[in-house]
C-alpha cells in the first residue's frame, strides 16, 4: 500500500507536546540551511562508515554523495548519519565482537532518527550483516549499496591482490623463499584502491548474496569500487530509496525463507566464504528464518561451484564484474534457485535474469554443464566432536585429506598457538591433525585464527597443507583444509575441550563426520580446559553474557527477532 513519507516529523521527540517537538525540530533543522520546503519532503537517511580505520571505505563519502544526488532529483532530502566502521584488519582482539555492537547502533539509529527509508552503504566484512542486522529488526524500508571490491595490482609482473595473495606470500615468506625486502615490496602492493578485498572473501560474498536475496539493485554487487558505473549504481540506489517511501517495503516484507535458501546455494555456487554462513544466520534470525546446516548439506550436493574466483579459483573480482556479474550468475544458476523471490523493487528474481543472448565469460562463471566442481564450495560437518555441526570450505581445500584418520596435536588457546606453532621442539609431522581450542565466539569471539599457520619447520620442508580443525573462523580469503565454527565451542561445554594431545581424530567429508575416537569412559574421566576469564564490563561483558553459538549466527540473544519500539 503506498504511503507517503512523514519526513521530518517522523518519531517526534517526547516532550509531552507534539506541536512544540514539530516546531522545535524544524527550527533547529532550519539551522542547518534546510529552507522550509525541504523539510516538507520525505527523509531518506544515509549511513556514513567513512572512518580513517577503514581502507575499504576509502570511496564512501563520494558513493553518499552520489546517492544524495538520486534522492534530491527524486523529490526527497537526503540526510547522512554515522555509524559505527568496523574495518577488518583495524580492529583487536578481531571484528567479529563488533558486528553485533554496529547492528545495534543500525538498528537504534535508524529507529530513533527521523527517516522515511534508510540507504545502508559498508562493504569491509562485518558492515554489510551488521548494516542488514540492524535494519531488519528497525523495521523501515532499507536498500544496500555497497563498496565494492577493490582492483588488482602487479608485483614484479605477477597479478595479485588482498587478500589470498597476502597468505600465499606470507606463507612463502614463512618457508623462507622470500626474504624481508621482498615481503616488503608485495606489502606495498597487496592492497591499492579503495574498495573491499579483491577476491571472493566475506565482502565479496556478502555484497553477492544480498543482491541475490534483492536487498541491493541488481548488478551493483560486483561493480569496482573505483568503477564510474559504481557512482551511477549509488544515485540509481539513492532514486530506489525513494521509491520504498511509497511502497513501504522492508527488509522483513522483502526476504522470505526462499530468499535465505537462494543466497545459501549462490554461495555454494561462488565458493564463498565461511563467514557468509554465520552472518547469514545472524540475518536469518532477525526475520524469523533459519539456516539450517542439514539443509546446506543438501543443497550443497546438488550446487555445482560455477565461479573461478580466488581463494577457490584463480580470478578476481573485477574480472567476476567484466564477466557478467550476478545476473550472469543468476542466469547460469536459474535452475536451483527459486526465482520468484522478490526484490526491494518489487520485481521476482526471474525478471532480473539477462536475456539468452547476454555476453557471459564462461571461463569465469561457468556454465553447469562444465563446472569448477559438481557439488558446492562448503560441507556441514557432525559428530561427537561437533554434535551441532562444523564446517569445511571444501573447495578450497586438499581433497586428499577429507577421509582420514590423525593425530592430534592440540593448542589450548591463542596464546598457546602463538607461542608454540613455530617452536623447533615441537612434535608435529605432516600426518597430524593440528587442533585449536577456546578459540569460539565465547572464549575469544570466533578471530580469523582458524587458519593456522603450517608449523615453522614443516613449512620449511615444503608442507603446504595440514588438517587443521577449531572453534575459530577464517578468513574468506583463507584456503587449506580447514575445518571451523565447531560448536558446540571449547568454551560452552564442547567436546573439543576434551580433546588432549595424541587423541586420534577421524574426518569423512564423504559421511559428512567428525569425530574424537576416545570411548565414552575416558572421556567422562577427563576435566575439559577451562574457558580464558571472560570479561564482564562494558560492551565485551555484555557480549560474553549473550553470544550465541555459530549455527545461530553468533548474534546476542536478546537481539533476535525485530524491535517492538
Ligand atoms: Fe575490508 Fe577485506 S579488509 S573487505
Amino acid at each position: 500500500m503506498s504511503k507517503p513519507g512523514k519526513g521530518i516529523r517522523n518519531g517526534l521527540t517526547n516532550y509531552g507536546d507534539p506541536r512544540f517537538a514539530a516546531y522545535l525540530r524544524r527550527s533547529f533543522a532550519s539551522s542547518m540551511g534546510y529552507s522550509r520546503t525541504m523539510l516538507e519532503k520525505p527523509v531518506i537517511g544515509i549511513t556514513w562508515t567513512a572512518s580513517g580505520f577503514n581502507n575499504c571505505h576509502r570511496n564512501v563519502p563520494e558513493l553518499v554523495e552520489a546517492v544524495k544526488r538520486g534522492v534530491l532529483a527524486s523529490g526527497g532530502l537526503p540526510l547522512d548519519f554515522p555509524v559505527t566502521s568496523l574495518g577488518e584488519v583495524f580492529l583487536n582482539p578481531t571484528s567479529m565482537v563488533f558486528r553485533n555492537l554496529m547492528a545495534m547502533d543500525v538498528e537504534e539509529m535508524v529507529r530513533a532518527q527521523p527517516m522515511d527509508a534508510v540507504v545502508l552503504v559498508g562493504g569491509c566484512d562485518k558492515t554489510l550483516p551488521a548494516l542488514v542486522m540492524g535494519a531488519a529488526s528497525a523495521g523501515k524500508p532499507a536498500i544496500v549499496l555497497s563498496t565494492g571490491p577493490m582492483m588488482t595490482s602487479r608485483y614484479q609482473g605477477e597479478r595479485l591482490g588482498a587478500c589470498t595473495d597476502c597468505r600465499r606470500f606470507w606463507g612463502r615468506y614463512r618457508a623462507g623463499e622470500l626474504n624481508d625486502r621482498q615481503i616488503d615490496a608485495v606489502e606495498g602492493a597487496l592492497a591499492t584502491t579503495a574498495g573491499t578485498c579483491a577476491v571472493m572473501g566475506t565482502a565479496s560474498s556478502m555484497a553477492i548474496m544480498l543482491e541475490v536475496m534483492g536487498l541491493m539493485l541488481p548488478g551493483t554487487a560486483a561493480i569496482p569500487a573505483v568503477h564510474a558505473d559504481r557512482l551511477r549504481a549509488a544515485e540509481t540506489t539513492g532514486v530506489a530509496a525513494m521509491g520504498l517511501v511509497s511502497s513501504g517495503t522492508t527488509i522483513r516484507e522483502t526476504v522470505t525463507q526462499a530468499s535465505i535458501d537462494n543466497a545459501l546455494k549462490t554461495l555454494l555456487a561462488i565458493g564463498g566464504s565461511t563467514n557468509a554462513i554465520i552472518h547469514l544466520a545472524a540475518i536469518a534470525g532477525r526475520l524469523g528464518l533459519k539456516v539450517d546446516l542439514q539443509a546446506l548439506n543438501a543443497m550443497s550436493d546438488a550446487t555445482p561451484v560455477l565461479v573461478d574466483l580466488k581463494p577457490t579459483g584463480d580470478a578476481y573480482m573485477e574480472d567476476f564484474f567484466y564477466a557478467g556479474g550476478v545476473g550472469a550468475l543468476l542466469k547460469r544458476l536459474g535452475d536451483h534457485l527459486d526465482l520468484s523471490a522478490r526484490t526491494v523493487t518489487g520485481e521476482t528474481l526471474a525478471e532480473l535474469v539477462p536475456d539468452d543472448d547476454a555476453w557471459v565469460d564462461d571461463k569465469i562463471i561457468r556454465p553447469t554443464e562444465t563446472p569448477i566442481r559438481a557439488d558446492g564450495g562448503l560441507v556441514a560437518l557432525f559428530g561427537n566432536l561437533a554434535p551441532k555441526g562444523a564446517i569445511l570450505k571444501r573447495a578450497a581445500a586438499d581433497e586428499r585429506l577429507f577421509e582420514k584418520t590423525g593425530r592430534a596435536v592440540v593448542f589450548e588457546g591463542l596464546k598457546d598457538l602463538s607461542e608454540r606453532i613455530d617452536d623447533p621442539d615441537l612434535e608435529v609431522t605432516e600426518d597430524d591433525i593440528l587442533v585449536l581450542k577456546n578459540a569460539g565466539p565465547k572464549a575469544a569471539g570466533m578471530p580469523e585464527a582458524g587458519y593456522l599457520p603450517i608449523p615453522a619447520k614443516l613449512a620449511r620442508k615444503g608442507v603446504k597443507d595440514m588438517l587443521r580443525i577449531s572453534d575459530a573462523r577464517m578468513s574468506g580469503t583463507a584456503y587449506g583444509t580447514i575445518v571451523l565454527h565447531i560448536s558446540p565451542e571449547s568454551a560452552a561445554g564442547g567436546p573439543l575441550a576434551l580433546v588432549r594431545n595424541g587423541d586420534l581424530i577421524r574426518i569423512s567429508v564423504r559421511e559428512r563426520r567428525l569425530d574424537l575416537l576416545v570411548d565414552e569412559a575416558e572421556l567422562a574421566k577427563r576435566d575439559p580446559t577451562p574457558a580464558p576469564p571472560a570479561e564482564t564490563r562494558g560492551w565485551l561483558g555484555l557480549y560474553n553474557k549473550h553470544v550465541l553459538q555459530a549455527e545461530d549466527g553468533c548474534d546476542l540473544d536478546f537481539l533476535v527477532g525485530e524491535s517492538h519500539q
